[in-house]
């Protein structure tokens, strides 16, 4: 087969229909919102680093919301059916969700800072740009790398947080983050073998990319050394706080053996 007519039976795949899932995330979503919001009127510690750190968490939270919609456009381009796209649709939902919670933890805690330093690239702008990149891409991007240690580290800071109303944040998103990722790795598993061996070689040269860019913005070890330091400052005395994140050497681990994980996996599916 000629590359030309790979790439029409690549376009022609059929994506997976995550209907039970899709209906579950509804499900869990209304019964949810009410509860999570509630529970954020509990009175917090100022904290500066807290402060900063869950501004860090909403803009995180914030560039999924243009990254989860650029599966929904790719999916829709490629002619995927309505399951596939009301999941991510409704990911894109919980997202927003995930920012606002994290916004008003950080006002709560100080006040949210509008403004990314420089230095750190957490790009909602950026992401929100009009892409015609295959969903292959972005589901690799966005749902195996992006959720996966999303998940992870969600996990890690839920286990070692007392406060009440962080916690509360952090199991709100920790129910949601488990479900995204249940749906990223079935598209991943429906999309990835049927790629051609180029397409598959070009994605796996992005997954290392990936990885790299995943170190510098969940993690701290990419970043360059003064910025490193002052990030890693932000993450231990939150941390010593007990107010949602775990110290910086911890998360930095925590990063390193999720994109272990995730690169395990990506072998299982072809990608190397
Ligand atoms: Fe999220
Ligand atoms: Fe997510």
């Amino acid at each position: 087969m000629g590359c030309e007519a790979e790439e029409e039976a690549v376009k022609r795949v059929e994506l997976p229909e995550p209907n039970a899932v899709w209906r579950k995330l509804r499900r869990a979503q209304t019964a949810r919102t009410k509860e999570s919001t509630d529970e954020l009127h509990g009175t917090l510690p100022h904290s500066e680093a807290a402060r900063r750190f869950w501004s860090r968490r909403t803009w995180s939270e914030l560039a999924a919301v243009p990254a989860v919609s650029q599966v929904v456009l790719a999916l829709v381009r490629e002619g995927a059916g309505l399951g596939s796209i009301g999941a991510y649709t409704t990911i894109a939902q919980d997202e927003v969700r995930h920012a606002d919670l994290s916004l008003a933890l950080a006002n709560a805690l100080g006040g949210y800072d509008e403004e990314i330093p420089d230095g750190l690239e957490y790009s909602p702008r950026s992401l929100a740009a009009p892409s015609d990149v295959p969903v292959a891409v972005w589901a690799l991007a966005n749902g195996c790398f992006s959720e996966t240690v999303s998940l992870a580290l969600i996990q890690a800071r839920h286990a070692a947080t007392k406060q009440p109303t962080v916690r509360a944040v952090l199991s709100e998103t920790l129910k949601d983050e488990a479900l995204h990722v249940r749906v990223a790795w079935q598209v991943a598993g429906e999309v990835l073998p049927k790629l051609t061996p180029r397409e598959r070689k070009e994605l796996s040269a992005y997954s290392n990319e990936l990885a790299e860019m995943i170190r510098r913005t969940f993690g701290t070890s990419g970043l360059s050394p003064k910025l490193r330091a002052s990030e890693n400052r932000l993450r231990d005395e939150t941390a010593k706080a007990g107010l949602g994140a775990r110290s910086a050497s911890e998360e930095n681990v925590i990063v390193n053996d999720a994109l272990d994980e995730i690169s395990e996996r990506l072998r299982v599916h072809g990608l190397r």
